[in-house]
C-alpha cells in the first residue's frame, strides 16, 4: 500500500501476539507495549539524515556520524498515544514531546479535541505521531489537521494496527504523510473497534475496564 509501511520484524510481530491475547493481564500488555515501540521506533527514524561531528576517539580524531537537524517531536494522541510514547523517549531521551487530546465520541466515532501542546517551532522538526490504533482515522486526522495549523509539515504517523477502512481515510486527507504500522487488520466492526484487533488500547494499557 502506498505510503504505508509495515514493520514485519520478527520480534514485533511476537510481541504483538503476545498482546492481541485477552488473557494478557495488564502489566504485561503494558510492559510488551514498552518494549514493542522502542522497536517500532527504530524502524520510523531509519533514513532520518545524518551529518558528521569531529571528535576524538582515544586513538584518533573523526569524523563520526549524528543525527542532523532540530531534536524530533514525539506527538501522543492521548491517552492511548502515551503507551507508546515512554518506550520511544527510552530510545531517543531528548526528543521533544507533544500531547494532543482527542476522544473519540462513542455515539458518532467523530473526534472531540479537548487538549493541545507541542514545542513553538513545529516547522523546523520532524514530528513523529503516536496512536497505538488507526481505526477510522477520525482522531489521526484531527491531530494531523491541528499539528498543520501549528506549522508542522514533516510529519510520520506511527500505530501499532492499523484497519484498511483507517488506512485510506487518513491516506486521503494526508497522502503526505506516511504511515508504519506493525500490522493491517481485517476491518473495522460496526463500534469502530479493529477486528481482529487486541481490544480498547486504552483499557488494556491502564486497566480501566
Ligand atoms: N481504539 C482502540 O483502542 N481499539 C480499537 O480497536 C479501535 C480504536
Amino acid at each position: 500500500m502506498d505510503g504505508v509501511t509495515v514493520i514485519d520484524h520478527p520480534l514485533v510481530q511476537h510481541k504483538l501476539t503476545l498482546m492481541r491475547k485477552k488473557e494478557t493481564s495488564t502489566a504485561s500488555f503494558r510492559r510488551l507495549l514498552r518494549e514493542i515501540s522502542t522497536l517500532l521506533c527504530y524502524e520510523v527514524t531509519r533514513g532520518l539524515d545524518l551529518t558528521t561531528l569531529a571528535i576524538e576517539t582515544p586513538l584518533e580524531p573523526m569524523d563520526a556520524p549524528i543525527l542532523e537537524g532540530k531534536k524530533l517531536v514525539f506527538a501522543s494522541i492521548l491517552r492511548a498515544g502515551n503507551g507508546l510514547l515512554e518506550g520511544m523517549l527510552d530510545l531517543v531521551p531528548a526528543a521533544r514531546v507533544a500531547h494532543i487530546g482527542v476522544y473519540r465520541d462513542h455515539e458518532t466515532l467523530m473526534p472531540v479535541e479537548y487538549y493541545f501542546k507541542a514545542p513553538e517551532d513545529l516547522g523546523n522538526r520532524l514530528v513523529i505521531v503516536v496512536d497505538p490504533m488507526l481505526a477510522t482515522g477520525n482522531s489521526a486526522i484531527a491531530a494531523m489537521d491541528k499539528l498543520k495549523e501549528r506549522g508542522a509539515q514533516n510529519i510520520r504517523f506511527l500505530c501499532l494496527l492499523a484497519a484498511p477502512e483507517g488506512i485510506e481515510r487518513f491516506r486521503a486527507a494526508h497522502p503526505d504523510i506516511p504511515v508504519f504500522t506493525a500490522s493491517i487488520d481485517s476491518h473495522l466492526n460496526e463500534k469502530g473497534y479493529i477486528v481482529p484487533g487486541l481490544g480498547d488500547a486504552g483499557d488494556r494499557m491502564y486497566g480501566t475496564k
